[in-house]
C-alpha cells in the first residue's frame, strides 16, 4: 500500500527522539484515529537548527514526521510555517488517499512547536513533553 520512499522513511526514520533544552515543543493529536505526535525544535536566530519527533501512530505518520523534520532543518521559522502536509506528501512521492490525514499531524506539530517558541520568547510556557508511562 505504501511506496518505497514511504517504507524507507518508516523503517529508518530520521530525527527520532526529543531535543534536550528545546526552544519549541509541539504536541498534536489526530482526532480521527487517536494517534499523537510531538516535535521539538532547536531554533537559533529564527532558523531551525535541529528537529526531533516522537510519534505514536501509523507508518504514514512516522514516515511524514521523519520527512517533515528533515525538511524544516535549515529553514527560517517563516519558511517552516509555510510547510504544508501536501509538500511533505510530495516529498514522499505520495501516500494512499486514506492515509493523507496522517500527514496533517506533522504540519500541525511543527506549527505548534513554532507557536510554542514564540510564546516562550514572551515568557509563556503552556505545554510539557510527552512522558513515557
Ligand atoms: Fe493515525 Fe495514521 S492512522 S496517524
Amino acid at each position: 500500500m505504501y511506496n518505497e520512499k514511504v517504507m524507507e522513511a518508516f523503517k529508518n526514520p530520521k530525527n527520532v527522539g526529543e531535543i534536550e533544552n528545546y526552544d519549541g515543543l509541539g504536541k498534536v493529536g489526530n482526532a480521527s484515529c487517536g494517534d499523537i505526535m510531538q516535535i521539538t525544535l532547536k531554533i537559533e536566530n529564527d532558523v531551525i537548527v535541529d528537529a526531533k519527533f516522537k510519534t505514536f501512530g501509523c507508518a504514514a505518520a512516522i514516515a511524514t514526521s521523519s520527512t517533515a523534520t528533515q525538511m524544516v532543518i535549515g529553514m527560517t521559522i517563516d519558511e517552516a510555517l509555510k510547510l504544508t502536509n501536501k509538500k511533505v506528501v510530495e516529498e514522499l512521492e505520495g501516500l494512499p488517499p486514506q492515509k493523507i490525514h496522517c500527514s496533517v499531524l506533522a504540519e500541525e506539530a511543527i506549527k505548534a512547536a513554532i507557536e510554542d517558541y514564540q510564546n516562550r520568547k514572551n515568557g509563556i510556557v503552556k505545554d510539557e513533553p510527552i512522558k513515557s508511562v
